[in-house]
């Protein structure tokens, strides 16, 4: 939006500064689809994970919503408390448990996980690159080691979240890969999978099983095929449940994968 829009919606009072929002929306909404009209495929692929890479990295409360606020009161989402139980039914019965959240935001999954489990001795690790949201993190939940980085900071951390030695029980990624191209989303899945026993997808599963990703543009997801990609990381073990609310057209659900052996993922180097 020009510096002249973003001023008169500054100045204007609400009713005109909302009509001259609406205008600025449905022109750039044209532009959008007769632009889409004329590019090759390859083209807008590149230019919408631009725009959704973006849009969560500037992401900010300063742009007209409290926007870490809305994620930390969405308890109530029917999702988010089936992947909460599920990640509970997973740890039950395992001692010394540690889990980390890939992609944290304000890390609401994993205060509700901590005041279900209710149990100081588990470890938690929260990786998120929006820096609004990491603060908001780390000043609300005192126990989370917290990394604020992307999927490029992250796979190039040696030593978070744990050294060789030492094992993740359970990684949570949920709605976050869906807006990652598929060989950044791959790259994470693969240092997730050499550091974790179980991890539980929470994304579009509509090409777990095949061997490419594939593309949506209207509206924008991605489907990895996360199942081939763990089994050639070692794990095995699948189980896939519904999303009580799946997205629109994503095909979404619940992917469970445990690591198969640990003497062949000790095998890959951090
Ligand atoms: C739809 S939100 C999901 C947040 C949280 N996982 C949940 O279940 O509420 C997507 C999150 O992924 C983060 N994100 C976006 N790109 C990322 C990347 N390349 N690496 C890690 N996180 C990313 C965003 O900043 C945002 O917090």
């Amino acid at each position: 939006m020009g510096k002249a829009k973003q001023f008169a919606m500054r100045v204007i009072p609400g009713g005109v500064a909302d009509h001259i929002r609406r205008v600025h929306v449905v022109a750039s909404r044209a532009r959008d689809k007769s632009m889409r009209r004329l590019l090759p495929a390859s083209a807008i692929r590149r230019i919408d994970t631009k725009r959704i890479r973006r849009s969560w990295l500037e992401r900010s409360s300063t742009q007209g919503q409290d926007f870490t606020q809305l994620y930390w009161s969405d308890t109530d989402n029917p999702n988010r408390n089936a992947l909460i139980e599920l990640a509970i039914e997973v740890l039950e019965s395992i001692p010394q448990v540690s889990v980390l959240e890939y992609g944290s935001h304000v890390g609401v999954n994993l205060h509700m996980l901590h005041t279900r489990l209710g149990d100081a001795s588990v470890q938690y690790f929260a990786v998120e690159p929006n820096v609004e949201a990491f603060n908001f993190m780390t000043e609300n939940l005192p126990y989370v080691a917290g990394l604020n980085a992307d999927d490029v900071g992250f796979v190039g951390a040696r030593d978070y979240p744990c050294g060789p030695q030492s094992r993740i029980t359970l990684s949570i990624v949920n709605a976050v890969f869906t807006h990652m191209e598929p060989q950044r989303a791959r790259n994470v899945l693969e240092k997730l999978a050499r550091t974790s026993q179980i991890i539980i997808l929470g994304e579009g599963l509509g090409c777990a099983r095949e061997s490419h990703s594939t593309f949506s543009s209207e509206p924008f997801f991605y489907l990895h095929p996360y199942i081939s990609w763990l089994q050639e990381f070692g794990f095995g073990e699948f189980r896939q449940l519904p999303k009580p609310r799946p997205a629109d057209g994503e095909d979404s659900g619940y992917l469970v994968a445990r690591v198969l052996r640990s003497s062949e993922v000790d095998a890959f180097s951090l």
